[in-house]
C-alpha cells in the first residue's frame, strides 16, 4: 500500500509476561484501604474512554499541554539538538509528537516504547507514512523495569531524547517517580534531553471538576474497572451498586479516584469473597500535581540537571526539559 515501510523498523519485543491480574486484584481488594492498580484500566474499552476523557471541557491537561508543544516547538527542539533520536514511553494519540518531530531539524529516529502491542504497532505505522525519512524502531516493552533500546548501526544521532508528555509520570508516587526518572537517566546516557510533561497544582474546584464531568465519562472509565473484573475473572459486581468519586487528597496532593459501594454488600470473584460496607471505597488511581520548584528537585533526585520549564498562562501545566548529567 505504501512503500515507506523499509524505515519503520522491526518491532524489539520485550512485551512482559502477562500480568497476574487476579492476583493483583485479590491482593489490593483483602488490603484494608481496598485498592486496584491503575495500568488494568487501559483495556481496550478503558482507552477508548480515556480518550473520550482528554475531549472533555473540565479535563484541561490534554489541551493545554498541546497548545504548550506548539507555542515552544521551536525552542524545546533547539534544546533537544539537531539529528536527534527520540525515546517517547508510551505512545499515545500521536499529535504531541507529531508537534514535536515536525520542529526538529532533521531527526534520525523516533523509539516508541509501548507496553500494548496493537496500539504500538498502529501508532507506528501511522507516523511512518508522515515523516518518511525518519527510522521508527517499535519497542513493546513495560517502561516502569529495565529495557534496552534497539541499535541503530549505521547510523549515529548527534542528540538523543526522552519524551514523556501527558503528565503520566502523576501515575507514580513521588518514590517511584523518582526511580522511574533515574531508569530514563540510565537508558538515556549523560548529556540526553529529557522532555517531560507535569500537570501542576491548582485550585482545587478546576482539579475536582477534571476528574469528575459532568457527563459521566470519568465515572464510566472507572467503573469500567469493575466491568472488567467480571468479564475476565468470573466475577459479579453489581456495577449499579458502586459510584465514581474523585477527591483530592491534600497531604499527598494528588487527585485520587475511588469507587464507593453504596450498601453493605458481598462481591464474589472466582473463588474468593470480599465484604464492602456502605461508603467503603477502592482505590482506583492517583494522578500526582507538583509545584514548579518541587518537580525539579525530584528531577535532581534522579540525576537531571532542570534546564528550561514552559508553561501556559494560567500556570495550569508545564512541560520540563531536563538534562541527564
Ligand atoms: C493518563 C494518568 C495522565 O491522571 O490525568 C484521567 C488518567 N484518569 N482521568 C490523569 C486519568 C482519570 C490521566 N493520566
Amino acid at each position: 500500500m505504501n512503500s515507506t515501510a523499509p524505515l519503520l523498523e522491526t518491532l524489539q519485543d520485550m512485551e512482559p509476561a502477562r500480568d497476574d491480574f487476579l492476583g493483583s486484584v485479590v491482593e489490593g481488594l483483602n488490603a484494608p484501604q481496598k485498592h486496584l492498580h491503575c495500568k488494568f484500566l487501559y483495556d481496550e474499552e478503558g482507552s477508548h474512554l480515556f480518550d473520550d476523557i482528554c475531549e472533555l471541557p473540565e479535563y484541561y491537561p490534554t489541551r493545554t499541554e498541546i497548545g504548550i508543544l506548539e507555542s515552544h516547538a521551536p525552542d524545546i527542539a533547539s534544546v533537544i539538538g539537531p539529528r536527534a533520536q527520540i525515546v517517547e514511553f508510551g505512545s499515545g494519540a500521536g499529535i504531541k509528537i507529531r508537534l514535536l518531530l515536525s520542529a526538529l531539524t532533521d531527526p534520525v529516529a523516533y523509539m516508541p516504547v509501548e507496553i500494548s502491542r496493537e496500539h504500538l504497532l498502529a501508532a507506528s505505522a501511522n507516523l511512518a507514512s508522515d515523516f518518511p525519512a525518519l527510522r521508527i524502531a517499535p519497542v513493546c516493552a513495560d517502561y516502569t523495569q529495565p529495557f534496552t533500546l534497539p541499535d541503530l548501526e549505521s547510523e549515529t544521532p548527534a542528540n538523543i531524547a526522552g519524551f514523556f508528555p501527558g503528565s503520566t509520570i502523576g501515575n507514580f508516587t513521588r518514590d517511584e517517580a523518582v526511580k522511574f526518572l533515574a531508569l530514563t537517566r540510565r537508558l538515556l546516557g549523560r548529556d540526553a534531553t529529557m522532555i517531560i510533561g507535569i500537570d501542576l497544582v491548582k485550585d482545587i474546584d478546576t482539579l475536582r471538576a477534571a476528574y469528575n464531568d459532568t457527563k459521566g465519562v470519568t465515572a464510566a472509565f472507572n467503573l469500567n474497572f469493575l466491568k472488567r473484573i467480571n468479564r475476565e475473572l468470573d466475577a459479579d459486581f453489581d456495577l449499579a451498586a458502586f459510584e465514581h468519586d474523585a477527591r483530592w487528597n491534600p497531604e499527598l496532593e494528588r487527585i485520587e479516584m475511588h469507587l464507593v459501594s453504596k450498601t453493605d454488600q458481598t462481591v464474589t470473584i472466582g473463588e474468593n469473597r470480599f465484604a464492602f460496607r456502605k461508603g467503603e471505597t477502592i482505590h482506583t488511581e492517583s494522578s500526582h500535581k507538583y509545584r514548579i520548584k518541587g518537580f525539579r528537585a525530584l528531577a535532581r533526585e534522579a540525576g537531571y540537571e532542570p534546564e528550561r520549564v514552559w508553561t501556559d498562562e494560567r500556570n495550569y501545566f508545564s512541560v520540563h526539559a531536563l538534562r541527564a548529567v
